[in-house]
Formats: structure tokens, C-alpha cells, sequence
């Protein structure tokens, strides 16, 4: 067994870019020994501000997994091509991290399922990093010990101050809802049945067209309704909040600590507005988890099933979000090798 793993990152963007520096910089057992970009390009772009090895830079996902020195590869270039990437890592036999979502269309989820089904064993990891912070830990163990009983309601808030350049409207359910969307299905261990999607009045902050906010309904196998609220372009912070309600008491998500600021204007605590901030100490948790599943040659974190079941969850939404109507949710079977 390796004690210490090359790693590959494909898609140096902000996120890719977070990735190199966490691995090389904060956790064990692994160096970043190639990058590369679906614009190769900005991959040479990138690396001399990563501190790389000279010969880092792959012309291509097929010459990175080619690589005697990489062991695994994590793709964190846009939502589009994560697809191709995962497929060639499959192929290589190479574990494989895949920023969410696990492909924009759940037949691209369904052929990365087949692929390992194909390779015989689960070889990808899917970056749902909330499953991996200590407030959704603490909750999850509140519910899964019955202390307070049975869910029955439950509360998601994703607030944002702004995005980028390039966002467009369906993103709000893939990019940002789809975060809601798996810490419930983790959070209550059930497949989301049915959903409906709501619209409200748009904030005049978000550019023109752009539905923002947008709410959805959703509910549990055995009934639990979970009400998702997603703003884009909410100006104040970035601010997640989550509640449960069950029988016999609520359990929410605790506020990050920050420290009190007594001044002229009152007494507060102050929010932050950034995402890699906010879940920092979790992508840390997250990825260390994957490098240790990369030495141990066995993967055990969120699943391509996982993405598959989410992104399935967001094209319902987005037919709920054309009709208004009620959503129905038609899962594949459960390959054996998720069960
Ligand atoms: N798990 C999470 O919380 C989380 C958070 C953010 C993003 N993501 C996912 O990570 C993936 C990458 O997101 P990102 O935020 O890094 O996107 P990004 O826009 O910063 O980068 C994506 C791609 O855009 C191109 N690009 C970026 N900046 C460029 C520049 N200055 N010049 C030329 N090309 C440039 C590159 O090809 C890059 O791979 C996406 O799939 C996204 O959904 C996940």
C-alpha cells in the first residue's frame, strides 16, 4: 500500500484551484502531481501560481490518466464535462472524485453507474461536502438516535450574495438546490418520491430574467415534507440554515461561530459570504477522506448512486418548474454495488 498518492486535478477554476492548494498544503498521504483543463490552456495558465512540478500540466484528461504517478483523479472543471472525465478515470481503473453535479442529465449519471458496474467495483466519490460538516453530523445523529422521535418537517434555506458572470436561470435547481436536495435524502436516509417547485416575487438584485428565489417542496418515501428554499443573488451573506421538526422536539443546524461584536449599531454576529469559507473545515474533511479511500485502493463516500439520485431530483424539479404540477420521481433499481 502507497503512503503517500499522486493525485491529478482536472479543471483548475476556483474550486480546482482550492483543491490543489488543500491537498498540497493542509491534509496527508497525497501530492497534486498533474493538473489539466478541458481548455488546456488554462491549465498552463494556472500552474505556475500552484507550485507544481514542471512537467504538472496534462494536455488532456486521457495523457492525465495515462500517468504511471497518478493514482486518482479529481475533476472539478465544469458541470458538462465531468462526464468524459469520470468515464476516462473509470476506464483507467483510477479512483475518481467528481465535483457536484455528477453529470448535468441523469443518463450521463446512469452510464457512470454502468461503468462501474462494468469495472466491478465503486471507484468514484461524489463532492457533497455537507454530509462531511460537523453541524449535518450533529443533526443527522439527533434524528438517526430517535430522541426526539420521527421527522416530519424539515427546512432548507440556501442563501447566496450573488454568482457569476455566467449563471443561468436552470441553475438555481442544479447548481444550488441540488445541495438541498442530498443532504435530505443523507439526512433522512429515504429517496425522494415527489416534488413541486414555487415560484415567488423575484428580488430586483438578481439580473434580468433570472427566477431568484425559487422554492421547491419535496417528500420522503415515508412522507417526510421538505420545503427548499435557494437565492442567488441575496446580497447579505452567505447564510444555510436547515430545521427538522419531529415529533417530539426540532433540531436545526447550529450557526457558525463567529464572535460577537459589540458596537455603536448593537450587538451581532457576523455572517460570512463566502461558500469555500463557510464549508472549509468540510472540503478539508471530505477530500482527506477520498485520499485515504485512493491509498486504501476502496471507496466508501458519497456515491455516484448518490449523484445520480440528486441529479434525478433536479430534472423533476425542473419539469415541476415548467408545470407547476406535482413531480413524480421513477428511480432505476439499486445497483448491488451501492447497496
Ligand atoms: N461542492 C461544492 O460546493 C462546489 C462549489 C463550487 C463549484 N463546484 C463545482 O465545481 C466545478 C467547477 O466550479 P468552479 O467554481 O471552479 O468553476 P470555474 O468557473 O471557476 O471554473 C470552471 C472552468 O472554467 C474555466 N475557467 C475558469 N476561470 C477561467 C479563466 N479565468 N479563464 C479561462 N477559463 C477559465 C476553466 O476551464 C475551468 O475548469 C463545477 O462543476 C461546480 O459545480 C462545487
Amino acid at each position: 500500500m502507497k503512503r503517500t498518492v499522486g493525485i491529478g486535478v482536472f479543471g483548475v477554476g476556483k474550486m480546482g484551484q482550492a483543491h490543489v492548494r488543500r491537498i498540497n498544503d493542509s491534509l496527508r498521504g497525497a501530492r497534486v502531481v498533474a493538473i489539466g483543463d478541458p481548455a488546456p490552456e488554462f491549465a498552463h495558465k494556472a500552474a505556475p501560481g500552484l507550485d507544481l512540478p514542471d512537467d504538472a500540466v496534462a494536455e488532456s484528461i486521457t495523457e492525465m490518466c495515462a500517468r504511471p504517478d497518478v493514482d486518482g483523479i479529481l475533476v472539478a472543471a465544469w458541470d458538462g464535462e465531468h462526464e468524459a472525465a469520470a468515464l476516462a478515470a473509470i476506464a483507467a481503473g483510477k479512483m475518481v472524485f467528481c465535483e457536484k453535479p455528477l453529470t448535468p442529465s441523469v443518463e450521463g449519471c446512469r452510464r457512470i453507474i454502468e461503468a462501474e458496474e462494468k469495472a466491478g467495483r465503486r471507484l468514484l466519490q461524489i463532492g457533497f461536502m455537507r454530509r462531511y460538516d460537523t453541524g449535518y453530523q450533529q443533526m443527522k445523529q439527533v434524528l438517526d438516535s430517535g430522541r426526539i422521535g420521527d421527522p416530519l418537517l424539515a427546512y432548507c434555506m440556501h442563501r447566496n450574495p450573488s454568482q457569476g458572470e455566467r449563471f443561468e436561470s436552470h441553475q438555481i435547481i442544479t447548481q444550488v438546490m441540488v445541495h438541498e436536495f442530498d443532504i435530505s435524502r443523507w439526512l433522512f436516509g429515504e429517496e425522494i418520491t415527489r416534488v413541486r417547485v414555487d415560484r415567488s416575487r423575484s428580488t430586483s438584485k438578481a439580473p434580468e430574467g433570472l427566477i431568484d428565489p425559487l422554492t421547491a417542496v419535496l417528500w420522503t418515501e415515508s412522507g417526510v415534507r421538505i420545503n427548499v428554499e435557494a437565492v442567488c443573488f441575496g446580497r447579505y451573506a452567505y447564510d444555510i440554515r436547515c430545521s427538522v421538526l419531529c415529533e417530539d422536539g426540532d433540531v436545526a443546524l447550529p450557526d457558525q461561530l463567529a464572535p460577537t461584536i459589540r458596537d455603536a449599531s448593537g450587538v451581532r454576529h457576523e455572517i460570512g459570504t463566502d461558500w469555500l469559507d463557510r464549508f472549509k473545515d468540510a472540503y478539508n474533511i471530505e477530500i482527506q477522506s477520498w485520499i485515504d479511500s485512493v491509498i486504501a485502493g476502496e471507496q466508501d463516500g458519497p456515491s455516484a448512486w448518490d449523484g445520480y439520485a440528486a441529479q434525478a431530483i433536479c430534472e423533476a424539479s425542473a419539469e415541476a418548474m415548467g408545470s407547476g404540477a406535482e413531480q413524480p420521481l421513477d428511480l432505476m433499481a439499486k445497483p448491488a454495488i451501492y447497496s
